[in-house]
């Protein structure tokens, strides 16, 4: 960059304001981006395993219709996010790769399995619950185009948490057995939701360039800390046990303290050896060779209409 495009840069991310694609940047901030975009675009994907797994199985025809919308929409995000990326100039095909070769990460809570139809509220209410508390401040980034595909998802999102939070609504309310199926899902996801939002802040590489460049609007602590202190009292409302002993109003502060998360757990699945990264790998990459004839059709047809216009 010349000091004149760094100074109005620093300009503009000083003034809160919004990078746009054909806009000087600093190409840390690019390179930043189009990590954080992809992998955020990988998570929407891969994430539509664990609870589409269920589609075929819930419980009546109105839960069906809801989680196969929710499914839907975690599909769209991940559109709206790689569609994100490419105008920072990356290529979509190469982020898939990465993803396929391990090279790029997604987020390690969707590689615990969903054993139960409580599993699939509980990802809606906690672990929606955990991306609304993320990317509502991610919707104010300097980076316009991010910015502005969350306002879409964070809309979309609120629908996802309800609809989670309602149905562990229903089995607290329900059998004795679905108030177990409750709890022993909030006993499974309660810590990976709280992994969601990285590392402890003294232990995370990208957050303080992240922050001075208006891409991370509140520490990985700080949104840990939003999170426990809206969803204890919901836990409580439903009746259910955090598993978490430490777990207590603290008026002094006007937080919960909470424990802390297994952190080796965490870089253990990050790393790949988390319960179910190879077969959500294995599931990606089938599905990608699948849809290799859609990609291949759409090419041609764009080709073909491209040269009826030119002719
Ligand atoms: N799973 C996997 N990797 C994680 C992680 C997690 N839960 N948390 C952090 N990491 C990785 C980071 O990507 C980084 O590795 P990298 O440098 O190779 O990318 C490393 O751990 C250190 O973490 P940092 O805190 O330094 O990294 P960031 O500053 O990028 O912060 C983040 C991590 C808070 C996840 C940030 O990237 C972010 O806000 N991303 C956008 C939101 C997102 O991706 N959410 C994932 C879930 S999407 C979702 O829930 C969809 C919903 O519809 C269900």
């Amino acid at each position: 960059l010349t000091a004149a495009e760094q100074a109005a840069f620093d300009a503009v991310v000083a003034d809160d304001g919004r990078i746009e694609p054909r806009d000087a940047m600093p190409e840390g901030y690019r390179r930043t981006l189009v990590r954080q975009i992809a992998q955020h675009a990988h998570s929407e994907i891969i994430g539509m395993q664990p609870e589409g797994n269920w589609i075929t199985r819930a419980p009546s025809l109105r839960r069906k219709a809801i989680l196969y919308a929710k499914v839907q929409d975690e599909a769209g995000h991940g559109l709206y996010l790689y569609s994100a990326a490419e105008t920072l100039g990356a290529d979509r095909a190469d982020l898939l790769d990465a993803l396929h070769a391990g090279k790029q990460k997604y987020s390690t809570i969707f590689n615990y399995p969903t054993l139960t139809w409580a599993d699939t509220m509980a990802i809606g209410w906690l672990v929606d619950g955990a991306a609304i508390m993320n990317q509502v401040p991610l919707s104010r980034c300097s980076y316009g185009p991010y910015a502005r595909a969350m306002t879409r998802v964070c809309k979309e999102e609120s629908f996802h948490q309800r609809q989670g939070f309602e149905g562990m609504l229903t089995l607290v309310r329900g059998t004795e057995a679905q108030r177990r199926m409750a709890q022993d899902a909030l006993d499974r996801f309660w810590w990976p939701s709280l992994m969601m939002f990285g590392p402890p802040d003294d232990a995370s590489p990208n957050s303080a360039q992240s922050m001075a460049w208006g891409i991370k609007r509140f520490s990985n602590d700080e949104l840990r800390q939003k999170f426990v202190d809206v969803t204890a009292p919901q836990a409580d409302f439903l009746g259910l046990r955090v598993p978490d002993p430490e777990l207590r109003w603290n008026d002094e502060r006007g937080h919960y303290d909470f424990g802390t998360p297994d952190w080796d757990e965490f870089m253990r699945v990050v790393k790949g050896d988390g319960p179910c990264n190879r077969q959500r790998l294995e599931a990606r990459r089938r599905a990608h060779d699948e849809g290799a004839w859609v990609r291949e059709a759409a090419a041609a047809h764009a080709a073909r209409r491209s040269a009826v216009a030119r002719a």
